[in-house]
């Protein structure tokens, strides 16, 4: 209907616009150029991407010279002219002034125009709307640029949105200011007082703007990526660029693949969001957004501390600094931050080095690229208000010399480490002393500890399993001490729960049973209570405290606290009151409630979660036990991943690990991973691509009809190459289906479980596939397991739909 509608529109178009019919006659080429626009008239960029008019928000009466999406079918605007003054007047008109080459926009007996270019003489000015999205004015038959440099462009004066190849920073010699700025509401481009630009702080660093108070501090360039977002790195999609010279200073993204995406400056949710079109949802699917968490509003914790946001408090004082006010400072309020302990000695301080930081603002700084870290610090010592030093670029080794002085401001520390910077700060002679102090206090508590652990080691040794329990509880103690996780009281938790009664007994897992319980707040909780004897008890634990406590995002299970009291180990997590993903697909009638929406809604839910698990910075996380039991729904059904309790961490470049103990789940490991115990995030790959076909399909992987063992995957590959793949999906949905969209998923899908580890794609490229129209690889050859029980190490067998009956390979 839609597609009718607009068939109808270009025909009604074409029938009253016989001017653009001759032009398009005349010059194919050149329908994107044009002298002047009438109220009413637009004109569509080459591609038919973009599209340029005169456009209204809701109210006819307040109409706009803008420019919005014209191939995607929500239209959204990209740029506006006239933010401030709306048109209400029909006889309003956009003429290009050949001899200024400026475009004049006349309307309700006011004009506005584009800035005269400072050209001597123009040749043959044409405008014209780009494929990018850019509105420019250029020289037709320039003999000297050969009509490429533009004497004025729509990207120069961005509205609230920042598109591929954009320039938001500087320009020096113009003294041209590009920021993008928020419009006031979704129906009025007025300006709102949001903005997002670079200041030319000695250490230039981009800065999001509420009216006139710093709101959000993305840091300054750093060599590699902006301080403030590690998350920043080289990738297949995304081109980060950032120019500092005398003449301009700027950042910029463009795209290495067809991706379509851009960057909104938003009022209303006061935040920035960038988007990427899905052809499958028609939606814009939200991507990621800058502030996302407290730490990230400028300033949270005061001066001279730092924010962490997984820490409890969030808000710590740096090094040798202490509460301005302990009072407000205890009762969490941290605006007046902290104050040096000690006035500092000036020629006989030291340097302490902190990591994993967001540098502090760079207002009052000095940028010295010529000099090392070395002479840095000799230089910030010399200078008794230098507060701080590092490099000023971390690219390589390291080189340049950054100094801070005065307050040190809007510091955040990374959970995960590599993430962030090092920063050395000044300290008083004392402080060190104590360092150094705390250093061999801590070295001498080791030892004995060790000499402690040796005797008990061997005392225990004929009571192994007691001798465990005190090793994880050392572990355990040390442990907590990092992490200032919440400790629940076991009486709260077993009152929360009834008592662990069995009615609310709401799941049962390898390692224990999980309950349903009410804190007397209200807040609903799911406790995941360790089996006393379980072997694998502490270890587990801790594992799985250490890695969800550190890692947050939506599609995560949020871990709020903890219970350890003697043999008792207990995780407390948000309640997630629609239960389990399989409770639902595997289910005749419940897989009813799940039409495809919703389903499509989980699958991208699940891949944007493991996409964080497997890319945040540098601690990459990997699942190994992805299954639909673990993905919980909450109460709008956003899926998000829980169990942690076999996951492995690994540093920034490792990415794959052996192991002589397999844990998992059968029918969702990866070939590589059941043989030879190799996993990596590709094997959690594999088993999202299971979970995601069986979502798809309704079926478990490997279920039996009789004696008869039956393999979804199996099936579902038959079926593609069979070209028949639509059998394959689940006859609840059969209403709801968009064949297009299914058929695409399951291609991923099959993508995701295919034999070899190299052939499957990342969780990132996954997201933009399922988000994107980019063309899709020709899957091969699925691999899977074919034994029925639960695995153990030393006796799977595993292979590949050839090898089936003639294989059998014996795990190492
Ligand atoms: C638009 O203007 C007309 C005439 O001035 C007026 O009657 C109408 O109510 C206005 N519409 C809106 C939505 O303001
Ligand atoms: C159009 O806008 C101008 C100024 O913005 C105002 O003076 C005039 O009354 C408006 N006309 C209508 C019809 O709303
Ligand atoms: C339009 O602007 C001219 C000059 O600025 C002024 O003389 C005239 O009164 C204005 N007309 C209206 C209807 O506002
Ligand atoms: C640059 O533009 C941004 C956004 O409009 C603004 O916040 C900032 O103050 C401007 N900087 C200067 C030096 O004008
Ligand atoms: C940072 O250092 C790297 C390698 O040392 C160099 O290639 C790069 O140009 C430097 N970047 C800046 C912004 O100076
Ligand atoms: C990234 O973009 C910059 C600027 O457009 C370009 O010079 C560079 O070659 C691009 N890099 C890659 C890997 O495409
Ligand atoms: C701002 O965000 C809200 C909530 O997500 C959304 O409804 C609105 O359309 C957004 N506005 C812009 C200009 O993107
Ligand atoms: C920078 O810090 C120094 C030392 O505290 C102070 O004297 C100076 O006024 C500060 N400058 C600015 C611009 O804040």
């Amino acid at each position: 209907m839609k597609f009718i509608l607009s068939i109808l529109r270009i025909i009604v178009f074409l029938l009253f616009v016989p001017s653009l019919i001759v032009s398009i006659a005349g010059d194919t080429s050149s329908t994107s150029q044009f002298e002047s626009l009438s109220y009413g008239e637009s004109i569509t960029s080459p591609g038919g991407i973009f599209e340029l008019g005169f456009f209204h928000l809701g109210n006819p009466n307040k109409s706009y010279l803008a420019i919005r999406y014209q191939r995607y079918p929500d239209h959204t605007f990209v740029w506006v002219a006239n933010g401030n003054n709306p048109i209400n007047d029909s006889s309003s008109m956009l003429r290009l002034n050949p001899s200024s080459g400026t475009l004049v926009l006349t309307y309700n007996n006011l004009t506005w125009s584009t800035s005269s270019p400072k050209v001597a003489n123009i040749y043959n000015p044409v405008a014209e709307l780009l494929d990018t999205g850019n509105l420019v004015i250029r020289e037709k038959n320039d003999p000297k640029t050969g009509g490429g440099d533009y004497l004025w462009q729509s990207f120069d004066h961005p509205s609230n949105t920042m598109l591929a190849g954009m320039k938001i920073g500087w320009d020096l010699k113009r003294n041209l200011n590009r920021s993008l700025v928020a419009w006031k509401s979704d129906d009025d481009p007025t300006p709102g007082e949001l903005s997002w630009g670079i200041v030319l702080h000695p250490y230039p660093e981009m800065i999001m703007m509420k009216g006139t108070q710093k709101y959000h501090r993305l840091g300054p360039w750093n060599g590699l990526r902006f301080s403030g977002m590690p998350e920043m790195r080289p990738n297949p999609v995304f081109n980060y660029t950032f120019v500092t010279n005398k003449d301009e200073i700027y950042y910029m993204w463009t795209l290495q693949t067809n991706l379509i995406t851009k960057v909104v400056l938003n009022q209303t949710t006061e935040d920035r969001p960038r988007y990427v079109w899905s052809d499958i949802d028609k939606t814009w699917n939200f991507y990621s957004t800058m502030p996302g968490e407290y730490c990230d509003h400028y300033a949270f914790c005061g001066a001279n501390s730092f924010c962490s946001s997984t820490a409890s408090p969030m808000c710590e004082c740096l090094k040798g600094y202490t509460p301005k006010s302990p009072e407000k400072w205890n009762s969490m309020v941290w605006t007046e931050g902290c104050v040096l302990k000690h006035q500092l000695s000036c020629m006989n301080d030291g340097f302490a080095p902190v990591d994993d930081l967001k540098v502090p603002d760079t207002k009052n700084t000095s940028v010295d690229e010529t000099i090392d870290l070395d002479e840095c610090k000799k230089k910030c010592l010399n200078d008794c208000s230098c507060m701080a030093y590092t490099n000023s670029n971390i690219s390589g080794s390291g080189s340049g010399c950054v100094m801070w002085f005065g307050e040190l401001i809007d510091i955040k520390l990374y959970q995960a480490s590599g993430s962030g910077q090092r920063l050395y700060i000044r300290l008083h002679p004392s402080e060190l002393d104590s360092i150094r102090h705390k250093k061999s206090k801590t070295i001498l508590i080791i030892s004995v500890a060790a000499t402690i652990g040796v005797i008990l080691a061997i005392y225990f040794v004929y009571r192994k399993k007691i001798y465990e329990e005190s090793k994880a509880e050392i572990n355990y103690e040390s442990y907590m001490n990092d992490l200032d996780l919440p400790l629940l009281d076991l009486p709260i938790i077993s009152g929360a729960t009834g008592n662990f009664s069995e009615g609310n007994k709401i799941g049962e897992g390898g390692f224990g049973s999980v309950y349903w319980g009410k804190l007397s707040s209200g807040l609903e909780i799911a406790v995941k209570r360790l089996s006393k004897n379980s072997d694998q008890g502490m270890s587990e634990f801790v594992n799985e405290v250490k890695l969800i406590a550190r890692v947050q995002h939506r599609n995560l299970v949020k871990l709020l606290g903890c219970c350890i009291d003697r043999q008792e180990k207990m995780l407390v997590y948000e309640y997630l009151n629609n239960g389990s993903l399989d409770y639902f697909i595997f289910d005749r009638t419940k897989g009813k409630l799940l039409d495809w929406p919703k389903r499509f809604h989980i699958i991208f839910g699940i891949a944007r979660g493991l996409m964080y698990l497997h890319q945040d910075s540098r601690l990459r996380i990997i699942h190994r036990d992805l299954k639909a039991s673990n993905i919980l729904l909450d109460d709008t059904l956003n899926p998000k991943i829980s169990d942690f309790g076999m996951a492995k961490t690994f540093g920034g470049e490792d990415i794959e690990g052996n192991t002589s103990k397999i844990v998992g789940t059968y029918g969702y490991m990866a070939p590589e991973y059941a043989i030879d115990g190799q996993f990596s995030v590709k094997s959690d790959v594999f088993s999202f691509g299971v979970l995601m076909l069986e979502t798809i399909c309704g079926k478990k992987n490997r279920s039996y009809r009789g004696k008869q063992v039956i393999n979804l995957i199996d099936n579902v590959w038959t079926l593609w190459k069979k070209d028949l793949t639509l059998q394959a999906v689940d006859p609840n949905m059969e209403d709801s289906i968009v064949a297009c969209e299914v058929l695409r998923c399951i291609h991923v899908g099959l993508l995701c479980v295919q034999q070899y580890a190299e052939d499957r794609p990342t969780m990132t490229s996954v997201v933009l596939m399922l988000g994107s129209e980019m063309e899709l690889d020709e899957p091969m050859r699925p691999g899977f397991c074919t034994k029925k029980e639960p695995i153990e190490a030393s006796s799977s067998s595993c292979s590949t739909i050839n090898e089936m009956s003639t294989t059998l390979l014996t795990a190492r």
